[in-house]
Formats: C-alpha cells, sequence, structure tokens
C-alpha cells in the first residue's frame, strides 16, 4: 500500500485536513497529530476500519482503543450515559490529554473497546485533531501510531518509520508537545481509578474526585494471569531494542554507578550531564518533568543508535508528570530497577 503524505504545516492546512477526513469516512486509517502522541485514526462506528488498525499495528486484539472526539455531543453518542463524575472532569481537563472509561454506547464499534461492555473517551486540543474530527463528522478511535511494543511516535517522522506503506495516510504536523499518552481514569467502578498517569497528574484529579486510587499495575509488574483493569498496562511497551535499566538514586549515585560500567550508556538529566563520562543522551532538567516527558519517547527512540549493550535511565520521581515519565520507563526497561 502506498501511504500518502499530508503535510499540514507546508503546504494547504485545509486540503490536508479534509483529504484525512474522506479517507476517513471511506473506511481508510490515517496517522494524525494530537497534543499528547500521534495517533493512528479510524471511524469508530467502522468495525473493518478499526480491524484495518489493528493489524498495521500489530496490536493484541484484547488491547482496547481510545475514541477521540470534538463535541460534547459526539461524547454524548459514543457512550451509553455520561457519568456523573465525567462532567466534573470534563469541565476542568477537556480539551485535554484526559482519557475516561465510560459504559458503552450502541453505536460504537465492539472492536474499539476489545468486546468490553466499556469505551475510553478523550477529546483532544490539538486543533489539527478535532479539525479532522469535525471534517469527518466521525468520532475516530486511535491508539497511538507506533507499532506495537515500540516507543509511541512524538513527530511525524517517526510514524512514517514504523507504518509506511502499511496506512493509508499521514497528516505531518508539528512536534508533540506533551510527548506521553493521555492520563486514562476509569469512571465506571465504585470509586475512580488511575489507570495510566499522564500530563493531567494524580494530584491534580484528587482535587476533583478526592476518592479517586492509583491501580496497582501503573508502577507494578501484573502478576501472569492476573486480570488487569487497563489491558495495555499488561504488555512489553515502549522498548528500545538495548536492554534498559531504570536507576533510582541521586546525582552523585547514579554519575558514580554509571561511570563504573562498560559498553553501556546513560539517559540523564542536563543538570548531571557534565559528570557522566560514558555515552549519554540528556532528556530534559530533573526540576522540570515536562520536558522530561516531552522528549522521554524521541530519547527512547535514540538510545539503539549508541550501539552499546546496557542503557541505564535515571528515574524521575513519582510525583506531579514524573509519574507518567516513570510508568513508561518502568515498562520500557522491562521492570528491571535498579535502587543505589
Ligand atoms: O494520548 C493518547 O491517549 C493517545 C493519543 C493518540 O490520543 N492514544 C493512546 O492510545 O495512547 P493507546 O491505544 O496507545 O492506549 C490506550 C490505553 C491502553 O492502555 C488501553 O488498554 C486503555 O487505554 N483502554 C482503552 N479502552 C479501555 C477500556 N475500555 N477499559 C480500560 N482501558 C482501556
Ligand atoms: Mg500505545
Amino acid at each position: 500500500m502506498k501511504t500518502i503524505l499530508l503535510d499540514s504545516l507546508n503546504e494547504d492546512y485545509n486540503s490536508a485536513v479534509n483529504k484525512a477526513a474522506q479517507i476517513l469516512k471511506n473506511g481508510g486509517i490515517v496517522a494524525i497529530p494530537t497534543e499528547t502522541v500521534y495517533g493512528l485514526a479510524a471511524s469508530a462506528y467502522n468495525e473493518n476500519a478499526i480491524n484495518k488498525v489493528f493489524v498495521a499495528k500489530g496490536r493484541p486484539q484484547d488491547n482496547p482503543l481510545i475514541v477521540h472526539i470534538s463535541s460534547m455531543e459526539m461524547f454524548e453518542e459514543v457512550v451509553k450515559f455520561v457519568p456523573q463524575k465525567a462532567k466534573i472532569l470534563a469541565e476542568k481537563f477537556w480539551p485535554g490529554p484526559l482519557t475516561m472509561i465510560c459504559p458503552k454506547g450502541d453505536k460504537t464499534a465492539a472492536n474499539v473497546s476489545a468486546g468490553l461492555d466499556t469505551v475510553a473517551v478523550r477529546f483532544p486540543s490539538e486543533k489539527t485533531a478535532t479539525d479532522i474530527i469535525s471534517a469527518a463528522n466521525l468520532p475516530l478511535a486511535a491508539p497511538s501510531a507506533n507499532i506495537s511494543g515500540k516507543p509511541s511516535p512524538t513527530k511525524a517522522e517517526h510514524v512514517i518509520n514504523d507504518l509506511s506503506g502499511k496506512i493509508d495516510a499521514v497528516v505531518i504536523g508539528k512536534e508533540c508537545t506533551v510527548g506521553v499518552e493521555s492520563t486514562v481514569v476509569s469512571l465506571v467502578g465504585e470509586t475512580p481509578k488511575l489507570l495510566r498517569p499522564g500530563a493531567i497528574t494524580f494530584e491534580q484529579l484528587k482535587e476533583l474526585l478526592p476518592d479517586i486510587t492509583v491501580d496497582k499495575a501503573v508502577l507494578k509488574e501484573p502478576e501472569k494471569n492476573q486480570k488487569v483493569a487497563s489491558p495495555g498496562m499488561k504488555y512489553k511497551h515502549y522498548a528500545p531494542k538495548t536492554e534498559t535499566y531504570l536507576v533510582e538514586g541521586n546525582i552523585d549515585s547514579f554519575s558514580e554507578f554509571v561511570n563504573s560500567t562498560k559498553n553501556s550508556a546513560a539517559v540523564c538529566f542536563i543538570e548531571e550531564s557534565d559528570k557522566i563520562l560514558i555515552p549519554k543522551i540528556e532528556y530534559g532538567s530533573i526540576s522540570n518533568e515536562s520536558t522530561l516527558a516531552q522528549n522521554l519517547f524521541n530519547v527512547l527512540r535514540k538510545v539503539d543508535e549508541l550501539n552499546v549493550d546496557k542503557v541505564y535511565v535515571h528515574a524521575p520521581s513519582k510525583t506531579g508528570v514524573g509519574l507518567a515519565v516513570y510508568n513508561r520507563l518502568i515498562r520500557a526497561a522491562a521492570f528491571r530497577v535498579i535502587e543505589l
């Protein structure tokens, strides 16, 4: 299949948006930019189109997709009913990087939800994404536009590297500003639960929903055969080919540790870069977790270019946006954590 490139930056924006919408209406699959990561979109009402998304990504059939909307009317259309707590969160955080798990509406295709009776919904803030949704007049199911298991794409070139020849089109847009996937909150249990941390933090959610808890799978490896609330959490993810370790410690202990290793590299904070004498990539400032989030996946894609046996990543804090970065890194490291 020839993948069409629709450049929304240097060519006609409206024409890129309208062509993407037309392909989606015809049952095709198109990668689109969002503020978090690029998504691989298909009509949430078209089972056959959704199936193409699973095939192109090599995604396990039991891992459900997020439905993207561009209006509150569309929200009502894809769910059975809008939970009270969803109204509260939407008021504060939509449009933006928050996904809510709600009871699934009948119109939404069964394979979007991998057969579950719930559906994940998000109203993105990136204009290109909402313009495409509105132009197609369709809610769009869109997982991250990477090959399953690889780091999520934060630039159009990541998508092209992974999916060229496997999908109908790529809308070329800006580099994603958030850099990690949306926060996922379940609103279908007795109490709300954070299933995946993101740029909307646990602390921010707790202000509005005081009884919210963090799902165990956020920081721990699910046990074999354990039923997980968010199927995506059970798979190895975001992994470079190079054996990756997550290292917890302060600036001095981290540099001392990595300097003693052989044929390895470090992913470190700007503040400690000078002290590190092995190949290294900075991923942002220790005191600004949003920069770590923004650079994370691009850095994980670069690790393999260093041609080393092992890479040691300095762990961020587990608070604020740091929790989202830590959650992705522990999966990239296949749960190999070194505590100094
Ligand atoms: O920021 C994002 O959310 C990006 C962009 C493209 O919007 N999308 C994204 O999709 O990250 P994906 O498929 O890579 O991640 C979806 C996550 C998975 O962990 C999946 O298991 C979970 O959401 N999920 C989806 N539907 C669910 C449901 N009904 N119940 C529980 N978890 C669900
Ligand atoms: Mg993904």
